[in-house]
């Protein structure tokens, strides 16, 4: 692989050249930590999140799905205890009015005009800091048109309490037993003080989140039985394994619900960081449910004539950030033939397009049959057409949007009816005919691995 430098500003730029990525409102100077997915990143996320649907819910039993409101009743954020604990520790520079998470000063730089790269901790050596405040980093908004304390609701900073309410409505509307999950996708919104690095941590942000409810005393088993799940699924996604670790939290890291947890962590371009959280949340949330809905939440197990409140063995990934962390993956610059490209080795499975249809040129009747073949492939799957340029650039335009594989048709083709299929990771080019294209693509799809 070549060296990469300044990765993040190089794939900033792809992401907005190509249309995978935009700041939000642009033309106005944009909106801090909130972007907007184009063209190919809209197809990337969709990709993403229906290969967690399909592994998630659609291929087992044991799995059913929701798609929870936003705005939930504010005495559900009291029993979940967001609203006395869901606070970072906040610090002001006096001087320059800059605003920090107090227990992320180390290594964070001052933005301010007039200030910018500037460490933090120079100031906090030099007493410039308030006293640190807790805030609460739940959006608030009002419901109807009177903004009183009595009509104030909150934008949901998880989905996972729209599951938690949920549970015996899905349970009895599927016929599902103990042990059994709810999977959801959905925006949550965190109104962070240090938002950055990109899609990493944003305001607005979807997630992809499954609630498995369990006997007590088998949690750990399903809790361990769930770590190794979410790992395979980066596997599958096409994330390099070396790039992936668990880190345990340790008993000052652990959320105030969790009774054990493990953060799947990725090596980004800026450290190791959590890409999905996985945790065992015991009984805390269906007890605190019960208790502020006055509801019995408790389980009747018809088989053994027990009753108890369900523990909750919790996978929560973010999906941005998954997003953000196949790009970064997939992100690489090497030389062909004595230029450089710039290449996404995105799987298949989650690429934009799946393939380019070039003809060599624009005469002889090529584009007539390359039209012919385009039409035929986008039937089963999203394909590109361009007949613009030398065929190298266009070959580079589609390795920079992550397209694994470039049909050709060329002088041959109007002879045998055979196209060139040129793969972007290997750079291999075969022959095949064109009736046999699709299954062909289909078969090298399936069996795709990346070779570094
Ligand atoms: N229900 C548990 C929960 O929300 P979390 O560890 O706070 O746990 C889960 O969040 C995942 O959501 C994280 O691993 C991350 O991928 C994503 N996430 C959390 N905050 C985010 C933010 N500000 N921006 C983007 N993604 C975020």
């Amino acid at each position: 692989m070549a060296a990469i430098e300044k990765l993040m500003d190089k794939l900033v730029g792809l992401c907005k050249r190509r249309g995978f990525i935009f700041p939000s409102s642009e033309i106005y100077g944009g909106l801090n930590s909130c972007y907007d997915y184009g063209p190919l990143g809209v197809e990337l996320k969709r990709n993403i999140k229906d290969y967690w649907w399909k592994a998630m819910v659609q291929t087992r039993d044991d799995i059913e799905g929701l798609d929870a409101s936003i705005l939930m009743h504010p005495r559900v954020w009291e029993a979940s205890g967001h609203i006395a604990n869901f606070t970072d520790p906040m610090v002001d520079c006096k001087e320059c009015k800059a605003r920090f998470r107090a227990d992320q000063i180390e290594g964070a730089m001052c933005g301010s005009p007039g200030y910018k790269g500037r460490k933090a901790n120079k100031c906090a050596d030099e007493g410039k800091f308030t006293e640190a405040r807790l805030f609460n980093l739940m959006f608030k908004t009002f419901m109807g048109p009177v903004e009183e304390a009595a009509n104030v609701v909150y934008m949901r900073p998880e989905t996972a309490q729209g599951i938690y309410v949920n549970v015996y409505n899905v349970m009895q509307a599927s016929r599902q037993r103990i042990p059994f999950g709810i999977a959801q996708i959905g925006k949550a919104f965190r109104n962070e003080i240090t938002p950055g690095n990109f899609t990493f941590r944003t305001r607005e942000f979807e997630q992809m989140e499954m609630q498995f409810f369990v006997k007590p005393g088998t949690d750990m088993e399903w809790f361990e039985y769930w770590k190794a799940q979410r790992i395979a699924w980066y596997d599958g996604l096409g994330v390099r394994k070396a790039k992936l670790q668990f880190h345990q939290h340790g008993p000052t890291e652990l959320a105030h619900y969790a009774a054990a947890a493990f953060d799947i962590e990725y090596e980004f371009p800026f450290g190791w960081k959590e890409l999905e959280g996985i945790h065992n949340r015991t009984d805390f949330d269906l007890k605190r449910h019960a208790e502020y809905s006055g509801k019995d939440l408790s389980y009747f197990d018809d088989a053994t004539r027990e009753k108890y409140i369900p523990y909750i063995v919790e996978t929560s990934a973010g999906c941005d950030r998954t997003v953000l962390t196949t790009l970064i993956d997939a992100y690489d610059e090497d030389v062909i033939e004595g230029e450089a490209r710039t290449v996404l080795h995105l799987a298949p499975v989650i690429a934009p397009i799946k393939a380019g249809v070039f003809p060599l040129v624009k005469k002889e009747g090529m584009p007539e049959v390359a039209k012919k073949i385009y039409q035929d492939l986008k039937k089963h799957f999203p394909v590109f057409y361009d007949d613009g340029g030398a065929i190298g650039r266009r070959y580079r335009r589609m390795d920079e949007a992550g397209t694994p594989y470039g049909i050709t048709i060329d002088g041959q083709t109007l002879q045998d009816q055979t196209v060139t299929v040129r793969e972007r990771d290997s750079l291999v080019q075969t022959r095949v005919a064109s009736d046999k294209l699709l299954p062909f693509i289909q078969e090298k799809m399936a069996g795709y691995r990346r070779v570094d």
